[in-house]
């Protein structure tokens, strides 16, 4: 998918392809420094962090384990409540493991240092956070996060991975919608 299948729907590309691959060799980097041989597991939040850990996960020379936990946030619209419910939790056992939780976007803060909680309450030796996207002037509680891909200007954004309605998940960039999209 690319720009000219969604013609019109875009305001702004806030971060092409090129700039996204580039954060993620960084990151790996990184991460494949930070955690030399050690165990990692990486927890992917269902469904907006799909592009992120495929693409980050096979850049690590790390040999990684990879899980998925699908959670809701309740709230009205399109806001987070920090009342978090599981609808899929993980299949791995977290008992003295090293998790890495991969996020597509940290807005709020609320749903994420939720999970975190969670995750810790489980045993395991490390719980650390890496997300894609970050937006500072949005938090409301503060997360410590080891590996922030880009912080981004407080306003919604769809493509890798990220969705409005369900559409636009598979743009391989990030952008802003233009407002007749959703007015
Ligand atoms: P909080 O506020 O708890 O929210 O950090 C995190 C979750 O809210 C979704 N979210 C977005 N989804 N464009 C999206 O498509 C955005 O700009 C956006 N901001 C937050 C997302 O699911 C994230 O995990
Ligand atoms: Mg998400």
């Amino acid at each position: 998918m690319d720009q000219s299948d969604v013609a019109g729907d875009l305001a702004n590309i806030l971060l092409t392809e090129e700039e996204i691959s580039a954060k993620l060799d960084e990151l790996a980097a990184k991460i494949d420094a930070d955690y030399a041989g050690q165990d990692l597991l990486l927890v992917g939040v269902l469904k907006g962090a799909v592009m992120a850990m495929a693409d980050l996960a096979r850049r690590l020379h790390h040999p990684v384990q990879m899980d998925w936990m699908a959670v809701s946030s309740y709230g009205s619209g399109t806001k987070s409540s920090g009342v978090v419910r599981i609808l899929k939790d993980l299949d791995a056992d977290l008992t003295g493991r090293n998790v890495l939780i991969v996020e597509d976007i940290i807005d709020s803060g609320l749903t994420l240092s939720w999970l975190v909680a969670n995750l810790r309450s489980r045993g395991p030796a490390s719980v650390e956070i890496a997300t894609m996207l970050r937006k500072p002037d949005a938090a409301k509680v503060e997360v410590d996060v080891r590996y922030v891909g880009f912080d981004i200007p407080n306003e919604f954004v769809v493509g890798y991975g990220l969705d409005y309605a369900e559409k636009y998940r598979n743009l391989p960039f990030v952008g802003t919608l233009a407002p007749h999209v959703y007015s």
